[in-house]
């Protein structure tokens, strides 16, 4: 690959230009190399979020992504296989239900997820909950539990996408996460190289998400929908609500609960919704759209497929989850309904009480977290428990405390009810 000077790619971005597919194809070539120094990424990437690129652009930065690795063969699975990514909400379990009910539906869902960083939690964090379950898996286990039990839930492997990972690691600490072009490669590149055949997209709006607002979330989901369809990747994205965490457990452990609640045909109304919902949408992209999700939560059939998922990869799903040591409940103190609770402020509840991890390498508590007993418009009287935070030891409690209490509030009159699911892009 012919050779360019990194200043240069800088000043054309930095001066508002448009980079040519040389330019692309060798900065992030020689990224992922260790020939252009992350300080120099890191200005390119401040000019991107702050210049933005065309569509030509960000389709090629995509294509010079994912061959910086390896891109999976699924081609022995015999079903269809779709797969779903959320841009990462606060209390979002959703695939951990979603998975096995959509396998239990007829397609394989081939899930590479990740670990939390900050407020919003990791798919891989609530399943470690689980004892004895392993997130990593071979190309081999990963494409033959996909063949024989038709859903995977593990970590990517350091294969696919690995300019991702380097350049999402600088990113998060040079402020330059919010660019659309960036999330949108970022998160393609890894679908893409993983080999699914479509794809759903939860991209979320909100206190809690990373786009705050429906227009940018809307201007992310269209980019991301090009782009799989430019790679052969049938893509629908929904544009769901964030400003209220999803359901009412927030944590780890605490969050595998509910998922099962789901599975076993309970659960809050609103992640069954956001669970079906998805699940309607990925079985039409797969082409099975006679197949009835709301038939296999009820009848069992997405729960022996959890248990199958979940033993495949050494868990026990009948392990009881621990209790946590400190339990404090908040009651409320007038009568009133709850106006508000607000994602991103309980997201870092959570994370202080031990939830979440500030480093890559931090571990994460199994029962710490945040259970909410009220949610926005439910009624409410003095002296009631609103919500209680769990934690390992007492002195996390009083800053999560904090967090909480102004992420609820309470009102004489009820909130206006919000959709859950805001928008569809296809
Ligand atoms: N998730 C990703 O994988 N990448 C981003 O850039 C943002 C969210």
């Amino acid at each position: 690959m012919s050779g360019f000077a990194a200043v240069d790619v800088i000043r054309a971005k930095r001066d508002g230009g448009v980079l040519s597919d040389a330019q692309i194809d060798w900065v992030v070539d020689a990224y992922t190399r260790g020939a252009v120094a992350d300080e120099q990424m890191s200005a390119l990437a401040m000019a991107i979020l702050l210049n933005g690129m065309t569509g030509p652009e960000i389709a090629r930065w995509t294509a010079a992504m994912i061959a910086s690795g390896e891109r999976l063969d699924l081609s022995s699975v015999a079903r269809p296989t779709v797969d779903k990514h959320s841009t990462g909400g606060v209390g979002d379990k959703i695939t951990l239900p979603l998975t096995p009910l959509v396998a239990a539906c007829g397609a394989a869902v081939p899930q590479l997820s990740g670990r939390g960083l900050g407020h919003t939690g990791g798919t891989l964090d609530k399943l470690e909950s689980i004892p004895g379950w392993r997130a990593a898996l071979s190309n081999e286990e990963f494409t033959a539990q996909l063949r024989d039990i038709g859903a995977v839930i593990c970590a990517a492997g350091s294969g696919l996408a690995p300019a991702d990972r380097k350049l999402y690691a600088l990113r998060d600490v040079t402020g330059t996460v919010e660019a659309i072009p960036l999330i949108a490669s970022s998160i393609m590149s890894k679908k893409i190289a993983e080999g699914t055949g479509a794809l759903v997209l939860d991209v979320k709006v909100g206190f809690g998400a990373f786009m705050k607002s429906v227009d940018d979330a809307r201007e992310l989901a269209r980019t991301m929908v090009e782009l799989g369809g430019a790679h052969g990747v049938k893509t629908v994205a929904l544009l769901t609500d964030m400003s209220t965490p999803l359901g009412r457990a927030i944590g780890n452990g605490v969050e595998v609960t509910e998922s099962v609640e789901v599975l076993a045909g309970g659960g809050p109304a609103d992640v069954v919704e956001l669970t079906l919902a998805l699940a309607r949408e990925m079985l039409d992209a797969a082409g099975l759209s006679a197949a009835d999700p709301a038939a296999a939560l009820r009848d069992g059939r997405a729960m022996d497929v959890w248990r199958s998922m979940i033993r495949a990869q050494g868990g026990d799903p009948d392990a009881p989850m621990p209790e946590a040591n400190e339990v404090e409940v908040v009651r409320a103190d007038s009568d009133g309904y709850v106006a508000t609770v607000d994602a991103y402020a309980i997201g870092v509840a959570a994370w202080r009480l031990g939830a979440g991890r500030a480093r890559k390498e931090d571990p994460v508590s199994v029962p710490a977290g945040v259970l909410l007993h009220k949610r926005p418009g439910d009624p409410v009287r003095a002296g009631e428990s609103l919500y209680e935070l769990r934690a390992d030891r007492a002195e996390l409690l009083p800053a999560a405390l904090a967090e909480a209490a102004r992420a609820v509030t309470v009102d004489v009159r009820p909130p206006d009810p919000r959709p859950l699911v805001l928008d569809r892009v296809e």
